[in-house]
């Protein structure tokens, strides 16, 4: 595994974008994979998770905008070995209006981690709730998409427009890009309103659904409170099992269509 960038994106909010790729990127580390979590959500939560805010000089933003900031003066580490933070700040909200008129806009992204791209083996990017330039810039950097699904009756709601999304950036910009799965989460698999919620995601997707289920679990949901991923929060939580589960899917995934 060496320069796989994984976008996780979804435009609908909260469905569990970013605790996943928090919990993605942690297992990737700790299974001895040199990782970098690229946040590019000006709410910054996968940032706070690992680094205090305080430490940070320059974000992503800086990095996107200023030539002369460089990727050293951006990047973090953090405290779990093996994972690097690139961080954000609510200044990302600005990037839009910042790069209008800019023909290399979409670009930004991917041409700053061209160059660093090697010294990482998988770049774990976490998007903001809409389809804008900052997730753009996240697809056309990438390799390979996630996208995190709720388990909810609305699930599938505002899945065509990602979709026609996706199918635009690889047109063009990111012939490459590929959807590597499709991650069900906050599942609470009691209840039959689930299972048919699965059924139905299973039928857009098919054999993309990751085998994987991310249960519901208090304890995935007051991970973040604790600046901790669910690994050192709770490591004996289904929510660490089912994180780790889904890692080891995506090195599967990975492995198997690049071998
Ligand atoms: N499996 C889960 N079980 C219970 N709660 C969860 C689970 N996954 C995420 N949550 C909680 O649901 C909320 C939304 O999750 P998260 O922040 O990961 O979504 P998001 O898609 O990144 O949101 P946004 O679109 O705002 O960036 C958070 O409070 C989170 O702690
Ligand atoms: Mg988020």
């Amino acid at each position: 595994m060496q320069g796989i960038r994984i976008a996780i994106a979804n435009q609908k909010g909260g469905v569990g974008k970013t605790t996943t790729a928090i919990n993605l990127a942690a297992a990737l580390a700790q299974r001895g994979k040199r990782v970098l979590l690229v946040d590019l959500d000006p709410q910054g939560n996968s940032t706070l998770s690992f680094i205090n805010p305080e430490e940070i000089t320059f974000s992503v933003y800086e990095l996107l905008t200023e030539p002369s900031v460089d990727f050293k003066s951006v990047v973090h580490a953090s405290p779990i070995a093996n994972l690097s933070v690139l961080p954000s700040r609510i200044s990302l909200a600005k990037l839009e209006g910042k790069l209008v008129g800019e023909l290399d806009a979409p670009f930004r992204l991917k041409d700053r981690l061209d160059p660093v791209s090697r010294d990482y083996d998988v770049l774990v990017i976490d998007t903001p709730p809409t389809l804008g330039l900052i997730t753009v810039n996240a697809l056309v950097a990438a390799t390979h998409l996630i996208i995190p699904i709720q388990s909810s009756y609305y699930a599938l709601e505002g899945t065509d427009d990602l979709l026609e999304t996706i199918e635009k950036v690889r047109q063009r910009p990111n012939p490459a890009l590929r959807i590597l799965g499709v991650v069900i989460t906050m599942h609470d698999k009691r209840t039959a309103l689930a299972r048919d919620i699965r059924e139905q995601i299973q039928k857009v997707f098919g054999g993309k659904v990751f085998d994987t289920v991310i249960a519901k679990s208090v304890r995935l949901e007051e991970s973040p409170a604790y600046k901790e991923s669910i690994f050192t929060f709770a490591p004996d939580s289904s929510g660490a099992t089912d994180y780790y589960s889904l890692c080891e899917e995506v090195i599967e995934r990975v492995e198997a269509r690049t071998a």
